[in-house]
This record gives C-alpha cells, sequence and structure tokens, in this order.
C-alpha cells in the first residue's frame, strides 16, 4: 500500500515522572523497528522530560486548542507543545468529545492549528454502543459523517492519520471483530478518497479499542489498517513490545 505503519500509544491520564524509564524502553524497542513509526501521545507535565528519551519515537500531546493563546485557563496551545518538545497531537478522542463537549468544528479546528505549527495529527473517530446496535450500516454511515465534519482545511496525509476507536471498544476489553474493523476501514479509506483523492488512499488509518499483544497481529494485517492507537497496553515496554512485533 506504500502506507507505513504507525503503532501509537495514548497514556491518557496515566504517568509520572517515575514512569519516564517507560519510555526510553519504548525508544530501544522503536530503534528496532526503523521500518514502522512508533508514536507516544503523553500527558503535557511529561512531554519535555520524555522528548530526549524517546528516540525515533514521535511525542505527542492528546489535544491542542485552536487558538494560539488568550484567556483559556488549563487549556494547551500548539506552540506550547512545540516548545515543550512535541512533534505531534491527538485531537477529537472520544473522552474529549464526551467530557470536554468538544465538537467536529473544535476538532477540525485544533487539527488545522496543530499543522499550522508542524505538529502531526492523530484525528480520532468512533461510534458509540446505540449507534453500532443500529447496525453496521449505521455505524459505517455515522462515523464517515463524523469524520467529513472533523475533517481539517488542508488536510493532508503528510501530516494527518485517522484513528477509528469504536467508544464501545475502548478499555472494556471488548475488541471489534476483524469483520468490523475491516468494513468500517473500508468505509473510512472511500470517504477520504472521495474527499481527498489520491492523498486519502495515503491516508493513515488506525485502529484502536483494546488492542493488545493477544490480538495485534489479526488486526494490524487487515486491509486498510495501517496501525493502531493503544491506550492501556501503552503504558509499558513490555505490554507494548508484542503490539509493536506485531506490525
Ligand atoms: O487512545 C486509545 C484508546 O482510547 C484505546 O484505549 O487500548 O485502553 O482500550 P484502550
Amino acid at each position: 500500500t506504500g502506507r507505513r505503519k504507525l503503532i501509537a500509544g495514548n497514556w491518557k491520564m496515566n504517568g509520572l515522572k517515575a514512569q519516564l524509564g517507560e519510555v526510553s524502553a519504548i525508544g530501544e524497542l522503536a530503534a528496532g523497528r526503523p521500518d514502522i513509526d512508533v508514536a507516544l501521545f503523553l500527558p503535557a507535565t511529561l512531554i519535555s522530560a520524555a522528548a530526549p528519551l524517546a528516540g525515533t519515537v514521535l511525542v505527542g500531546g492528546q489535544d491542542c486548542h485552536q487558538e494560539e493563546a488568550g484567556a483559556f485557563t488549563g487549556c494547551i496551545s500548539a506552540p506550547m507543545l512545540l516548545g515543550a518538545g512535541a512533534g505531534g497531537t491527538l485531537v477529537g478522542h472520544s473522552e474529549r468529545r464526551t467530557y470536554q463537549h468538544e465538537t467536529n468544528a473544535d476538532v477540525a479546528a485544533k487539527a488545522a492549528r496543530a499543522s499550522q505549527h508542524g505538529l502531526e495529527v492523530v484525528l480520532c473517530v468512533g461510534e458509540t454502543l446505540d449507534t453500532r446496535e443500529q447496525g453496521d450500516e449505521a455505524a459505517h454511515g455515522w462515523v464517515v459523517d463524523q469524520l467529513l465534519a472533523s475533517l481539517p482545511e488542508g488536510a493532508g496525509s503528510g501530516w494527518l492519520t485517522i484513528a477509528y476507536e469504536p467508544v464501545w471498544a475502548i478499555g472494556t476489553g471488548k475488541v471489534a471483530t476483524p469483520a468490523q474493523i475491516a468494513a468500517m476501514h473500508g468505509a473510512l479509506r472511500d470517504a477520504l478518497v472521495e474527499a481527498l483523492g489520491a492523498d486519502g488512499q495515503a491516508m493513515r488509518i488506525l485502529y484502536g479499542g483494546s488492542v493488545s499483544g493477544d490480538n495485534a497481529a489479526d488486526i494490524l494485517h487487515l486491509d486498510n489498517v495501517d496501525g493502531a492507537l493503544v491506550g492501556g497496553a501503552s503504558l509499558s515496554a513490555a505490554k507494548f513490545a508484542p503490539i509493536i512485533a506485531a506490525a
């Protein structure tokens, strides 16, 4: 396909300085796999300490505000991420869409701002259990609409990666089936090609939701699955290692 695989970890609200050894260890794992990309989306408080330890691993933030600067208490801007040593950011994770009430328009604006500062972006989409229970076709339509509404101006495969994460599979141990994943990624690929032309073919689409060493190989070898976005199993190098090995 020509698409390089990306194995990305998202530490969410986990990780203190005592865990920085895991970043170094994951850096060593990545050094052994120059054929793939590895990224770690860390709590903002760890980025500046982690970046020099990470080797070829792209260190990123978990969110990025759409404005450059200003009266937005508690928020983090793209220039701040960059200044701390980040090379990228997540946007639109379902936990931010749910708990911080981020809309598709917010997500698109965040992605555009991050890219303006040269950050790589992983933009997350995915349906809830309610939508999935309406059937596969309904789920595909819903997620494609969410993707198209979240896609930033100037979206390009050079800086943007999509992550499909069914909300019902996140942190639940309930992984989507290979058939469900392949069908959704196919629908997302079609939508990207329709929206972006040839570049939609080049854009990576990751799967996320209870990925582990046990199921990674089955997922990563599916058509249109260009990597994984891993939560729990990215917190230690020991659990992350078999996922990197399966890519
Ligand atoms: O961003 C990562 C996902 O939300 C998946 O989390 O691997 O703990 O299910 P999980």
